[in-house]
């Protein structure tokens, strides 16, 4: 299988400070991978070097083989690579739909493309709507974004994201923030979502055990910056360095 994403030697420091140290990684086309490790880890900086955010402080990033190190986020998205944050960015102000809307007007490869401006709005109001329908927020769809709990803007971001149809498809944390029951039932969610969407190429951060096994084939263990295991959900899951890493941490 051909690597979609290549990390090489990828270091990030904050003021000198690393967060992110030395990390290899491989990423194969239609792979879904999850990052895990206790608080301060270094994912959500890891995920932020993926998805230009962040500059590496030292190392490369390869999208099919091609350096996109020194590209902006921005390049990168056009590029086919969509992200959600730890913490969801949506216009508060806007409905739901509204920000679908948005999302599948101006995101990804498509706001960049002149004959896209040309496609008429009726046609990204329908894929606006099915969207909603696959994220399970058509009841959802008028209602403004600042008034949602935590789970349904959750998903709401990633509708957003997914209604870009990337190539890649960053979550940082898809569950954070929410209880347990709210967490079972996005993940399903979620799990309906990406299934529709063999092709995509997935890379999630989660702490949550539950997320991991229904959404990941595979799992990198990250512990002080560095990747300290890897393998299949189980392996991982049983280790004895996760374990230990976790414990007394506790789920978040
Ligand atoms: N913008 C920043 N400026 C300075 N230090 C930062 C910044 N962001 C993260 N850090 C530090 O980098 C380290 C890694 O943080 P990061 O947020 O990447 O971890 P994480 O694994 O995502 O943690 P969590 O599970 O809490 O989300 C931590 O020590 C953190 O304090
Ligand atoms: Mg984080």
């Amino acid at each position: 299988m051909s690597a979609i994403l290549q990390l090489e030697n990828v270091s990030k420091s904050y003021d000198g400070v690393p967060a992110v140290r030395a990390v290899d990684l491989q990423v194969a086309d239609g792979e879904r991978l999850a990052i895990i490790g206790p608080n301060g880890a270094g994912k959500s900086t890891l995920f932020g070097t993926i998805a230009g955010e962040h500059r590496p402080t030292t190392g490369r990033v390869l999208v099919n083989g091609r350096d996109v190190t020194k590209h902006r986020s921005s390049t990168r998205a056009v590029a086919g690579m969509s992200r959600t944050f730890q913490v969801a960015r949506l216009m508060s102000t806007m409905t739901v739909r509204e920000n679908v809307f948005l999302a599948a007007l101006t995101g990804g490869r498509r706001g960049v493309r002149w004959w896209d401006t040309l496609r008429s709005h009726r046609e990204v109001w329908d894929e606006t709507d099915l969207a909603l329908a696959d994220a399970g927020l058509l009841e959802l769809s008028d209602t403004v974004a600042s008034s949602l709990a935590q789970g349904a803007r959750k998903t709401l971001e990633m509708a957003m994201a997914v209604v870009q149809r990337p190539a890649i498809l960053l979550l940082d944390e898809p569950t954070a923030g929410m209880g347990y029951e709210d967490a079972r039932a996005a993940t399903a969610q979620l799990k309906a979502l990406l299934d529709q969407r063999r092709d995509m190429t997935i890379i999630l951060t989660a702490h949550d055990m539950e997320v991991i096994h229904s959404l990941a084939e595979r799992v990198v263990l990250m512990a002080n910056g560095e990747v300290v295991l890897e393998g299949t959900p189980d392996y991982v899951a049983r280790h004895e360095t996760t374990k230990t890493l976790y414990l007394g941490q506790g789920a978040s």
